[in-house]
Order: C-alpha cells, then sequence, then structure tokens
C-alpha cells in the first residue's frame, strides 16, 4: 500500500536509517580501526534523528495504534526493539562495540524498521479514518519538529566556511 502522507515523515527517516544500515553491512566485517569512526557516525545519527524519532514514535504513533487490540502485542515487541536498540546506541556513544556488535545493530534496526513499515504502518493506514490519520500527521509533526533542528547543526558545523 502506497505510504500515507502523515507517516511520511518517520518513513522517510527510516530511509535515512535503512541507508545506514546497509552502508555498515557492505563495510562488515569492519577493521578495529574503522570501529570508533562507524561508532562516531552512529552515534550522532542517533543523536540527530533517531533519538527524537524513537520518542515521536512512542509517545504519539505507539498509543494511537494502541486503540485497535490486535496491534497491542506488536506495540510491545516494537517497543522492547527500541529499549535494545538504544543500549546498541548507548555502546556505539560510549565507543564499546566490536564488529560483530556493529552487524547485528544493523539487522536488528533494518529488522525492526521492516515490522513497522510493513506491520505497523501498513495496518494503521487501514484501521484509522483519514481524519484520524490527518490528527496523527499533526501531532507527528509536532513531535518531530526538532529533528530538522538538529539535523541542520552538525550539517553547518562541517560546511567549508564561506568567504
Ligand atoms: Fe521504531
Ligand atoms: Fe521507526
Amino acid at each position: 500500500m502506497l505510504r500515507d502522507r502523515n507517516l511520511i515523515p518517520l518513513s522517510r527517516q527510516h530511509q535515512h536509517a535503512l541507508a545506514l544500515c546497509v552502508r555498515i553491512d557492505r563495510a562488515s566485517p569492519i577493521g578495529d580501526a574503522d570501529l570508533p569512526a562507524w561508532q562516531a557516525e552512529m552515534a550522532q545519527h542517533f543523536e540527530n534523528e533517531i533519538r527524537i524519532h524513537f520518542a515521536a514514535e512512542e509517545h504519539v504513533l505507539f498509543p494511537a495504534a494502541r486503540k485497535f487490540p490486535e496491534l497491542g502485542p506488536l506495540v510491545d515487541e516494537l517497543l522492547l526493539d527500541h529499549f535494545m536498540l538504544r543500549e546498541r546506541f548507548a555502546e556505539a556513544e560510549a565507543r564499546k562495540m566490536i564488529a560483530a556488535d556493529l552487524s547485528e545493530f544493523a539487522q536488528r534496526m533494518s529488522a525492526h524498521i521492516r515490522k513497522e513499515e510493513r506491520l505497523l504502518f501498513e495496518r494503521v493506514q487501514e484501521l484509522m479514518s483519514q481524519d484520524e490519520l490527518s490528527l496523527l500527521g499533526q501531532s507527528l509533526e509536532d513531535a518531530l519538529k526538532d529533528a530538522g533542528q538538529a539535523c541542520a547543526l552538525p550539517a553547518d558545523a562541517t560546511r567549508p566556511p564561506v568567504k
């Protein structure tokens, strides 16, 4: 099913996270010398986007999905995924990961995103009325507002100075 426009901001962030997973996958097995750079990138990606993405899902999307009893068990599973993924991001922040952890992270993260896209988003779109979806979209927009700003900072910081 075509993604409803109210869920597109989350789907776009999923694409960004999947791109990181694919790059980790392609670079694997990652050598010891490259481990710090990959962990730094993971930590930055978390700060720029994932932290707010997870919060928006947990505070807005998941509670809205839970109103449909059939989605309860799926939401529980997704929350558990968030808990485990946050731990991986914290390990990256602390530079405690080994190469195998990075591969495992990439697999867990992409599996989580697939579950959200193929199971949760699809079903939410089918179950909710257009009005409910619009309200959800507005709440998500509010919850995600800070993500765009956070993203702009590192981009500016790494841009060469204008002469
Ligand atoms: Fe999620
Ligand atoms: Fe997500």
